[in-house]
C-alpha cells in the first residue's frame, strides 16, 4: 500500500526521492507526489505510475536538499491529483506551508475534520490525510515548534499510520512518526533519510533505525533524534538501535528477468532451501528452530488456530491437514478479517499461528491481538520479514528466507510458508512421540530434496506456455483439487484472477456435482489437480462429470497419475508422486499459468490493477 520516503542531504535529494518510490513501486499504488524545499515548498503531484512524477520533475526542473515523497493507494477519496499526497496546511499566512505524507487510516479523521473546520480551516481533497496536516498547522499556531506539533497532534490521532512532515520555514529539516505502520530511518554519509520500507533506501544506506510504535523523529543533514509519544507528550530522547540491514540491492533487482512475479516464481527453489537451511544442515528437526521457548509451549500445545489474509490463508488450508495428518493436532484456519469481528471460543491451550508474507497486514495483527485478548496463551508468528510489526508481537518466530517478495501476488513466499508450516507438523510430531527416527530420517531426506523437485517442477513452463494461449480468451475458469490440493487449487485460482483478470473459483472436486457443475460447458475451462494420492480414483470421476458436459480439462498429473490425454483432457504431467511435498510442487505450475495467461492478456504483471503488496489498512 502507499509509500514513503524523506531525505535531507549535502546534494540534490530528488534523483533519491525518485528512486525510492521505485522501489515503493512495488506495493501497489494509484498516484504519487512530492515536496522539495527549494526557496519555499515545491511541490508536485500526479495520478499514475512515478514515470509520471518523473517527468514533472524533467519539466519542472526539480531539485532541492530535503523533501519528501508518497505513492497514494486510495483509502478515503478517489485516485486524483487533488488527492494524492503530500498535502498542505498554511498556519500563520504566507510562506508558512507544512507539507504531510501519510501512510495508514486516521479512524476519527471525522470528528477532528469538524472541528478544525469550525477553526475555519478549509479542506481541499477528501482525504484523512489533510486532517492531520491541518491538525499540525493549528499547533503550530500556539507557536510551537514542527517536532513538538507532531508530538501533539498524533497524540489525538486513532489509527494505523506513519507520516513525515515538512515545514517551508524549516528547509533541510523534517519530521516523521510512526504508530502502527511500518517507518524506518536510514543513515547515510552524505544525509539522513527516512522510508516505509528499507528496500527504498538501500540505494543510499544500509544503516537503519527502525522507528516503534508511538516514535517521533527529527531529522537534518547531520544529526536524527527520536522521542517515543506512546504514553504523551514528551521531551526524553529514546536510543533505537542501528541495524545494518542485510537486504542486497541486487535481491531487489530485476536482474534478467522480464517481471518480479517471473523472477520470484524462479527463485522458490533458492527460496525454499534458504528457508529450511537449518533443518537440511542438522539433518534433524527441532522445536529450537520456533524460538528458545518453543519445546516448552509446543508440549503445552492442544490445539492450534491459524490466522491469516488470502494466500497466507491458503498456506495455513494446507497446514492444517499436515497438522492433523502428522501430528494430530487439531487445527482451525480463519480468515483474518473475519476472526477479528466474531466472538470465538478461546483455548489457553490453543497454540495461535499468524502467517503473513510481509508481518504487516492490518487484519492479520488485529486478529492477533485478538485473540491474545480472548485468552490465548501463546503466539507463533510465520513471516518473511524479519523487521515486521508481527515478528515483535509473538512468543515464537520462524522466519520464511525467501528475499524480499516485490510482485503484487505473493508466489516465493507461499511456498516457503508451506515450507515451514510442514516443519511445523513435523516438529510437533517428533515431540508428541508420532514419528520415529526412521519416519523422521525421511521427512528429512525428502525436505533436502524439495529444492531439487521444485526446479523440475520449473521445467514444465514450455508446456503451460502452451495452455496458456487458450486461456488468454476465456472470461471465468474453475479450479478443482481434493484433500490438501484443494487449497492450492483456490491458491491457483486466486493467482489466476489477480494477475490476468479473468475469474476464477476453485472448487473441492466433490462439490461438482453439488452446484457448480451448472457452469461447466466447452467455455469453461476447469483445471484439475492430480496427484497419485488416495484421492486420485475420486478425481478421475469427478472429471469424467466436466468431460461427460462439454468441459475443457487441464489437467496437472503426477508422472504415475495414470490419466490419459485426449480429446478436451490435456494433461501435463509432473514427477511422480511426492508425497507429503506434493501440495508445494503442485503449486509451481498454477503460479505458472497465471503468469503466462496475463503475459498473453498484457495486463501489469507485478502490480495489478486495484491491489497492493502489504495491506496495511482494514
Ligand atoms: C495474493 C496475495 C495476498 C496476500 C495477503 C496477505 O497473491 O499476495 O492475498 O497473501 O494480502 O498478505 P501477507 O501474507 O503479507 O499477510
Amino acid at each position: 500500500m502507499c509509500g514513503i520516503i524523506g531525505a535531507v542531504a549535502k546534494d540534490n535529494i530528488v534523483p533519491v526521492l525518485l528512486e525510492g518510490l521505485l522501489r515503493l513501486e512495488y506495493r501497489g499504488y494509484d498516484s504519487a507526489g512530492l515536496v522539495v524545499a527549494n526557496y519555499g515548498l515545491q511541490r508536485l503531484r500526479t495520478i499514475g505510475r512515478v514515470t509520471e512524477l518523473d517527468k514533472l520533475i524533467v519539466k519542472h526542473k526539480t531539485n532541492g536538499l530535503s523533501g519528501i515523497a508518497h505513492t497514494r493507494w486510495a483509502t478515503h477519496g478517489a485516485p486524483s491529483e487533488r488527492n494524492a499526497h503530500p498535502h498542505y496546511s498554511d498556519y500563520s499566512g504566507q510562506d508558512s506551508k507544512i507539507a504531510v505524507v501519510h501512510n495508514g487510516i486516521i479512524e476519527n479523521h471525522e470528528v477532528i475534520r469538524k472541528r478544525l473546520q469550525e477553526l475555519d480551516f478549509k479542506f481541499i481533497s477528501d482525504t484523512d490525510t489533510e486532517v492531520i496536516a491541518h491538525l499540525i498547522a493549528f499547533n503550530l499556531r500556539q507557536a510551537l515548534n514542527l517536532f513538538d506539533a507532531v508530538c501533539l497532534s498524533i497524540a489525538e490521532l486513532q489509527g494505523a499510520y506513519a507520516v513525515a512532515v515538512m515545514d517551508e520555514t524549516k528547509p533541510g529539516y523534517f519530521v516523521v512518526a510512526r504508530n502502527g505502520a511500518p517507518l524506518l530511518l536510514g543513515l547515510g554519509t552524505n544525509g539522513n533519510y527516512a522510508a516505509s520500507d528499507a528496500s527504498a533506501l538501500l540505494q543510499v544506506t544500509k544503516n537503519m533505525v527502525y522507528l516503534e510504535e508511538g516514535d517521533v523523529a527529527e531529522l537534518d543533514c547531520d544529526s536524527y533524534r527520536i522521542v517515543n509519544c506512546l504514553q504523551g507528550k514528551t521531551t526524553e530522547t529514546v536510543q533505537r538501535t542501528v541495524h545494518t540491514s542485510k537486504l542486497s540491492s541486487a535481491a531487489i533487482d530485476l536482474g534478467p528477468y522480464a517481471h518480479f512475479m517471473q523472477k520470484e516464481i524462479f527463485e522458490q527453489p533458492g527460496a525454499v532451501a534458504n528457508t529450511l537451511e537449518m533443518v537440511l544442515n542438522v539433518q534433524s528437526i527441532s522445536p529450537i528452530l520456533f524460538g528458545n521457548n518453543a519445546e516448552k509451549i509446543f508440549l503445552q500445545t492442544r490445539n492450534i488456530l491459524i490466522l491469516a489474509c488470502g494466500t497466507s490463508y491458503h498456506a495455513g488450508l494446507v497446514a492444517r491437514y499436515w497438522l492433523e495428518t502428522n501430528a494430530g493436532v487439531s487445527c482451525t484456519v480463519e480468515i483474518a478479517s473475519e476472526y477479528r469481528y466474531r466472538d470465538p471460543i478461546a483455548d489457553p491451550e490453543t497454540l495461535v499461528v499468524a502467517i503473513s508474507q510481509s508481518g504487516e497486514t492490518a487484519d492479520t495483527l488485529a486478529a492477533l491481538e485478538y485473540a491474545k485478548s480472548l485468552g490465548h496463551r501463546y503466539s507463533l508468528a510465520i513471516c518473511n520479514v524479519a523487521e515486521s510489526a508481527l515478528i515483535r508481537q509473538t512468543d515464537l518466530r520462524f522466519l520464511t528466507r525467501a528475499g524480499p517478495e516485490i510482485g503484487v501476488a505473493s508466489t516465493k513466499a507461499f511456498t516457503t510458508q508451506l515450507a515451514s508450516l510442514l516443519l511445523l507438523s513435523v516438529t510437533l510430531a517428533k515431540i508428541r512421540h508420532k514419528l520415529s527416527s526412521g519416519h523422521e530420517d525421511k521427512i528429512v531426506a525428502a525436505l533436502r530434496h524439495l529444492p531439487t523437485a521444485l526446479q523440475l517442477a520449473l521445467q514444465i513452463e514450455p508446456q503451460i506456455k502452451i495452455w496458456a494461449k487458450k486461456f488468454a480468451s476465456k472470461h471465468h475458469a474453475l479450479f478443482l483439487g481434493r484433500g490438501l490440493h484443494y487449497p492450492i487449487a483456490m491458491e491457483g485460482a486466486l493467482k489466476l484472477k489477480e494477475i490476468s483478470y479473468i475469474h476464477a473459483e476453485a472448487y473441492a472436486a466433490g462439490e461438482l456435482k453439488h452446484g457448480p457443475l451448472a457452469l461447466v460447458d466447452s467455455d469453461m475451462p476447469v483445471v484439475a489437480i492430480a496427484p497419485n494420492d488416495l484421492l486420485l480414483s475420486k478425481l478421475k470421476s469427478n472429471l469424467q462429470e466436466v468431460h461427460a458436459r462439454g468441459g475443457e480439462l487441464y489437467v496437472l498429473a503426477d508422472a504415475d497419475s495414470c490419466i490419459p490425454q485426449s480429446d478436451g483432457v490435456h494433461i501435463i504431467r509432473l514427477v511422480e508422486y511426492a508425497g507429503l511435498l506434493s501440495p508445494i510442487i503442485h503449486t509451481i505450475p498454477l503460479q505458472l499459468l497465471a503468469y503466462h495467461v496475463a503475459l498473453q492478456k498484457g495486463t501489469d504483471v507485478d502490480k495489478p490493477r486495484n491491489l497492493a503488496k502489504a495491506v496495511t489498512v482494514e
